[in-house]
């Protein structure tokens, strides 16, 4: 291909629009289930079969799917990814009806977020990122999309942590306490805490109660911008600072600091802009702008929100599975918390409210 043509094919935006398309009519799982032909999928999905086979073709060249013979089509590799049941989730990410579509809106109004230096999805969408993950209830919901995700590194990042002695840990936007069971499993003696937003931590209480770990987790339905549950050893943030500006990052550490004590540590785990995987990571900063004004940083940059918040000694570690994980420990500079030490998740509940942004 001509470096004109590469270019063509990349501004056209067609390719993913093809792709978007076969996920929300579910070509492969009719494709799967034997409507092998434009005709036969037309009939199936209620849809023009000329033009179906039109895009059919247009996915056929690009590899998506096979046409081992004329008009009759076959998943490939790429396909089978867009299977309904795959673990990837990918046709429910792609689905236009879908919470995916919904951040894909945004996603095309990236020369507004240049423009303004913030999220365009709340002048798009009315509300906040969160807040409309919060009423959005017509599919499968963003905690269900990104729990496999979740899983994915849950173990993994155990792993460069010395927990031998840690007895209590909570996990900040721990999202559906994939993170909190891997270490529960590992560490027999030790005690979670999941604070997130109220769908979340239901759908954490659920996972933690089928693995039959319940009597050592504790949730914390509520927002981590209010007072957190003081005097854990370690507070985890997974995957959370980077959704934010500067500011409401410190101000989520702060609430870290507040409630961290002398010999705590606070363990920021996201990865840094200098990565490896600089396609991954560029993508990721500019999706993290377009839904929440959020940001990737360096080092430099963490350490200089954290010290904001009254955490210092900001160390990075490595993990196996491209997240960096960077512990900070308290200046002593910050105010205690009020103490919520001894008190159930009930009563944290109530307190917590929910402060969605
Ligand atoms: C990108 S997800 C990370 C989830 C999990 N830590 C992981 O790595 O899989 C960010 C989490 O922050 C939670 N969140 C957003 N706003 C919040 C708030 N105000 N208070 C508590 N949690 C919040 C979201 O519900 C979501 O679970």
């Amino acid at each position: 291909m001509t470096p004109e043509a590469e270019f063509s094919e990349a501004v056209s935006g067609l390719a993913p629009i093809a792709l978007r398309t076969a996920a929300t009519l579910r070509l492969a799982d009719h494709i799967a289930a034997g409507h092998n032909t434009a005709t036969l999928l037309a009939d199936r999905i209620g849809a023009d079969s000329d033009v179906l086979g039109r895009v059919l073709r247009f996915l056929v060249v690009r590899g998506v799917f096979g046409e081992p013979e004329p008009d009759v089509f076959a998943l490939t590799p790429l396909s089978v990814t867009l299977l309904d049941g795959h673990p990837s989730k990918l046709c429910a990410w792609l689905d236009e009806g879908g919470i995916g579509g919904r951040m894909d809106t945004a996603t095309r109004a990236l020369t507004v977020a240049v423009r303004t230096g913030r999220s365009p999805y709340a002048s798009i969408h009315g509300d906040t990122f969160y807040q409309d993950l919060a009423k959005y209830r017509s599919g499968p919901d963003f905690n269900t999309l990104r729990q496999s995700h979740s899983e994915s590194f849950a173990d993994e990042i155990t792993a460069v942590f010395p927990w031998e002695g840690v007895q209590h840990v909570v996990d900040v936007g721990g999202g559906t306490g994939a993170f909190p069971e891997a270490l529960m499993r590992r560490y027999s003696g030790l005690h979670t805490t999941l604070v997130d937003l109220p769908d979340a931590v239901a759908a954490a209480v659920r996972r933690i109660t089928a693995a039959g770990l319940e009597k050592r987790f504790t949730a914390a339905p509520g927002s981590f911008f209010h007072p957190l549950p003081s005097g854990a050893d370690v507070y985890t943030l997974i995957n959370v600072l980077h959704n934010w500006n500067d500011d409401d990052a410190v101000r989520i550490l702060r609430r870290c600091a507040e409630a961290a004590d002398r010999n705590s540590t606070v363990v920021v785990v996201e990865r840094l802009i200098d990565g490896a995987d600089q396609r991954a990571i560029t993508t990721m900063d500019l999706r993290m702008l377009l839904l929440l004004s959020g940001k990737e940083r360096s080092l430099t940059q963490l350490r200089g929100v954290a010290e904001a918040a009254g955490l210092v000694h900001g160390q990075r570690s490595a993990t196996a599975v491209g997240l960096d994980w960077v512990t900070f420990h308290t200046s002593g500079t910050q105010q205690p918390a009020a103490d919520n030490r001894a008190r159930g998740p009930s009563v944290l509940s109530q307190e917590f409210g929910s402060d969605i942004r």
